[in-house]
């Protein structure tokens, strides 16, 4: 054996150690990750909006859709008819879709997420009937709350779901006296009427509007006397009496205070007569059956059973008031 065998054979063991040992390497180690192994997939309807579904209304199904390319959604009713079907270019998130108005009153049916080998299904939900919204009208209060004549009327009224509101005021002949169209929002309205209508008129006030109807009936009409005391120096004084004739007959008025008045019926309560007031005795009395009544109108002395009369009186100023009769 040459030097240069023996060198040869040498190399070669190293080579062959080496190659083993790289081979017995490879065996033991695990096999590296696979980087790019199929992302998890997900398909989940989150929710449907309204929650109950309502016949009428169109349906919003929100869902999440992870590493899904397209997703199916279909909306089948409890017959297995395909009411919509819609694709969806999906990738990874969350999802809002509008499914049609197609839903009808009690039906059941059932919505179908699918994509990717996945699937998502919410099964009988029921459709119920919403009602439409209430409408009301509603005539809330009459001001002067008896309504007087030769003054305007101030009609405080409600709407709710009324587009148009149809006022009419109408005497006690049926009489259109005013007729108003309101374009009417929900809320409250104050409307002034004219004040067409006579004295001892009855008056009917009514409000339509989208089919609804209010009324009020036999609502009385007065009339207003405005009293100046300087015409009348009596009643500057307080506890002064003064005899006033208007239409109705005669009336006596009795000054209480600065800012308060009475008015009295001056008819007796028994028969009717006129009757007068006894400054002397400080008391009224009824000449035809002899019936007597205090200054505040109580009965003292029959055959009269019933109190005055009174009329209302409203406070201007110390030297103004109204008699509304
Ligand atoms: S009418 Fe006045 S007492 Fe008879």
């Amino acid at each position: 054996m040459t030097r240069r065998d023996y060198l040869y054979l040498q190399f070669s063991g190293i080579i062959s150690f080496l190659v083993s040992a790289c081979k017995h390497e490879s065996e033991i180690k695990p096999e590296p990750e696979n980087p790019i192994a199929p992302p998890f997939k997900t398909l989940e309807i989150l929710s449907i909006i309204p929650y109950e579904a309502i016949a009428g209304e169109s349906l919003t199904v929100n869902f999440k859709a992870k590493n899904i390319k397209n997703v199916k959604v279909e909306l089948i009713n409890n017959k297995v008819d395909a009411l919509e079907t819609k694709i969806i270019d999906s990738t990874i998130g969350f999802y809002k879709f509008q499914l049609p108005m197609v839903l009808e009153k009690d039906s059941l049916f059932s919505i179908k997420l699918s994509g990717d080998g996945l699937e998502s299904i919410k099964e009988n939900i029921k459709t119920q009937y919403k009602h439409p919204p209430l409408k009301t009208i509603e005539i809330l209060k009459i001001e002067p709350q008896e309504a007087i004549a030769e003054g305007k009327l101030g009609l405080f009224f409600k709407t709710e779901n009324i587009k148009t509101v149809l006022i009419e005021l109408r005497n006690k002949n049926g009489d259109l006296l005013e007729i108003r169209n309101v374009a009417s929002e929900d809320g409250f309205y104050l409307l002034s009427m004219p004040g067409k209508f006579e004295a001892d008129d009855l008056l009917s006030i009514k409000i339509t509007g989208d089919g609804v109807i209010v009324a009020k009936e036999n609502i009385p009409t007065f009339n207003v006397l405005k009293i100046s005391t300087e015409a009348y120096p009596e009643l500057k004084l307080l506890g002064g009496f003064q005899k006033i004739s208007i239409s109705k007959g005669d009336i006596w008025l009795k000054r209480i205070s600065t800012n308060e008045m009475k008015a009295f019926s001056g008819q007796c309560t028994h028969a009717g007569c006129g009757i007068d007031f006894l400054k002397s005795d400080n008391l009224f009395y009824c000449s035809c059956h002899g019936s007597k009544f205090s200054s505040d109108g109580l009965v003292l002395n029959g055959p009269a059973s019933l109190p005055l009369n009174q009329y209302r009186c409203q406070f201007i100023a110390p030297e103004a008031f109204k008699v509304i009769h």
